[in-house]
């Protein structure tokens, strides 16, 4: 089975790599899927990000990364995906995911989301926490991987020069 694990990934997080770990196991092979959202303005363009996810996950042999414009759905059956992977932290993610779930059930019956518990270290680490914390000069070693922390690093020291 072929899982879509789609999200904004603003940056890649501990605890993403942890869900695409995870799902490693139990599919056959997990697309990663950045969204080109053109009503956020993100911190790390596309092609960033998906250099990041393609650094993060050079250990997985059945990952993929890739982007994606317009519903999930639609490019989860462009790419033959059974499954739309996402990962629950806390119960506030319940709220919003159940209601994606439903939604996306009702644009195709086809595509099947699976939740995945978010491990106990990352059940409250998101994107925006991270970035928050980097643009305030604090340590993000812990939360994301190695090379994205210096980005975030290296992204807060050009725009304090600026
Ligand atoms: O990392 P995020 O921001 O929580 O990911 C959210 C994402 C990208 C999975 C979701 O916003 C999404 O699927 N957007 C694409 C548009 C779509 O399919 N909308 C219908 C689902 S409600």
């Amino acid at each position: 089975m072929k899982a879509i694990y789609p999200g904004s990934f603003d940056p890649i997080t501990l605890g993403h790599l942890d869900i695409i770990e995870r799902g490693c196991r139990l599919f056959e092979q997990v697309i990663v899927a950045v969204l080109k959202n053109p009503h956020k303005t993100p911190l790390f363009s596309v092609q960033e990000r998906l250099e990041q996810i393609r650094q993060s996950t050079q250990h997985l042999p059945n990952v993929e990364v890739d982007s994606f414009e317009g519903l999930t759905v639609n490019y989860a059956q462009m790419i033959q995906a059974q499954v739309l992977l996402r990962g629950l932290r806390a119960l506030s993610d319940f709220e919003v995911e159940l209601q994606m779930a439903h939604t996306n059930n009702t644009l195709s019956r086809e595509i099947e989301t699976v939740f995945l518990a978010t491990s106990n270290e990352y059940s409250f680490l998101s994107s925006s926490q991270v970035k928050e914390i980097a643009r305030f000069g604090g340590c993000v070693d812990h939360l994301v991987p190695q090379h994205v922390a210096i980005e975030l690093y290296r992204c807060h020291a050009k725009n304090h020069l600026e």
